[in-house]
């Protein structure tokens, strides 16, 4: 996956109304006089990206961090994607950044992936309607939902796939085709078939519009991802509507949908459709990617492989051929807790994260100013050595 034509065309997108921005920032910001983090902001309009970008472009990207880190600190000010940002590649003011979600920031992303997104998905989400679903988002990653029904459900999709493997196998694809299934399971119960196959080709297709031009005059893939979304959308309002007359009805069932649906406040149909593209877009390319990349760093380091083998293969030695895992085989396996945690670490899916400063922001010594962009690097901490 390249995420760099995901940054370039937020560049492309953003560049020329930012300029004004910019030059209205910084005379504004010159008259106040306000302590900035070190930096450097480097040409107008393309500031520090093209330096950025090229650095991405090496087998080892940090080049641009580690020399503005070794310059000016692990916060430093600089000139990415057409705006003025405060990069972060430091641990403490990250986890402030991430805690101050809807107090002292906000998000912020180009109107390219809201209209991919929609309106009231999660990521662009604000406020008090943004609480709300992300307090019902979490609750279903509690012990006792992972464990009476995820584990579950784990189990059976991944035999279930595993036994239709013949010979070889595209593990990426594979992986992208179970992590599918598997959320729809978990947000509306849906078993693989037809239509969840079928749903699975438009998004496909929704997907690869965030990795193109985002003008429909210029790109078809891009068109083709606006109206793949109107369908995928259709599609989902109509189950929405569907679950909404039988729960009127009284019957419930244990997913994310049924939660929506009575959640206090009550969310409507469009808030929900959105919501759900959001979820499918944040978990089906990111876990299938980081799944693939397991088995590639798993096979370039065979004593983990090893150490890995000998600890599933006590379980299986254990149970049955056809007896499905249980909790207490999840968690005796703290080896496989640790190739996970380290491939999280190492794979740095989602890179950081950007966020707009809602007010003057006193941290460490210096103000980050208000309507600044500020950009928290997890992959800088995951990578400090
Ligand atoms: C987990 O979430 C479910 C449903 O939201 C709730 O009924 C249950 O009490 C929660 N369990 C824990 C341990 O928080
Ligand atoms: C893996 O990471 C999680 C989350 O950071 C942490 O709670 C857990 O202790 C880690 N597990 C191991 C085995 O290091």
């Amino acid at each position: 996956m390249d995420f760099m034509a995901f940054f370039l065309t937020l560049l492309i997108s953003s560049s020329l109304s930012l300029l004004v921005f910019f030059l209205l920032r910084s005379s504004r910001f010159a008259r106040r006089k306000l302590r900035l983090p070190p930096g450097n902001l480097g040409l107008p309009f393309v500031g520090e990206t093209l330096q950025l970008i090229s650095a991405y472009k090496t087998e080892n990207p940090e080049p641009f961090i580690d020399e503005r880190v070794a310059r000016f600190g692990t916060l430093f000010t600089t000139h990415v994607f057409g705006e003025p940002t405060v990069f972060s590649a430091d641990p403490e003011t990250n986890r402030f950044i991430l805690q101050n979600e809807g107090k002292l920031f906000e998000s912020s992303y180009p109107s390219s992936i809201s209209n991919l997104l929609g309106r009231h998905s999660l990521l662009l989400m604000r406020g008090s309607l943004h609480k709300r679903m992300h307090s019902l988002t979490m609750s279903f990653a509690n012990s006792s939902i992972i464990r009476d029904h995820l584990l579950v459900d784990i189990d059976r999709l991944v035999r279930l796939n595993m036994e239709s493997w013949a010979g070889k196998v595209f593990l990426m694809e594979e992986a992208k085709k179970i992590t599918f299934e598997l959320t729809l399971k978990q947000l509306m119960s849906f078993d693989p078939c037809e239509w969840t196959e079928s749903l699975r080709k438009e998004y496909v297709l929704v997907i690869e519009g965030f990795f193109s031009i985002p003008l429909p005059i210029f790109s078809t893939t891009y068109r083709r991802a606006i109206q793949a979304r109107t369908k995928v959308a259709e599609a989902l309002s109509l189950v929405v509507r569907q679950r909404r007359k039988e729960s009127e009805g009284g019957e419930r069932k244990n997913d994310m949908l049924a939660a929506l649906l009575d959640g206090d406040g009550g969310f409507s149909d469009e808030e929900i459709v959105d919501f759900l593209v959001a979820l499918l877009v944040a978990g089906y390319e990111t876990t299938s990617t980081i799944m693939t990349l397991a088995v590639k760093f798993l096979t370039e380091t065979p004593l983990a492989l090893a150490q890995l083998k000998e600890e599933h293969d006590e379980i299986r030695a254990k149970k049955g051929e056809s007896e499905p895992l249980e909790w207490n085989d999840y968690k005796s396996m703290p080896f496989t807790q640790c190739v996970v945690n380290e491939t999280l670490r190492v794979a740095n899916i989602i890179s950081g994260v950007f966020r707009r400063a809602m007010t003057d922001v006193n941290i460490k010594g210096y103000t980050i100013p208000k309507g600044w962009k500020v950009f928290a690097s997890l992959r800088a901490v995951h990578l400090d050595h």
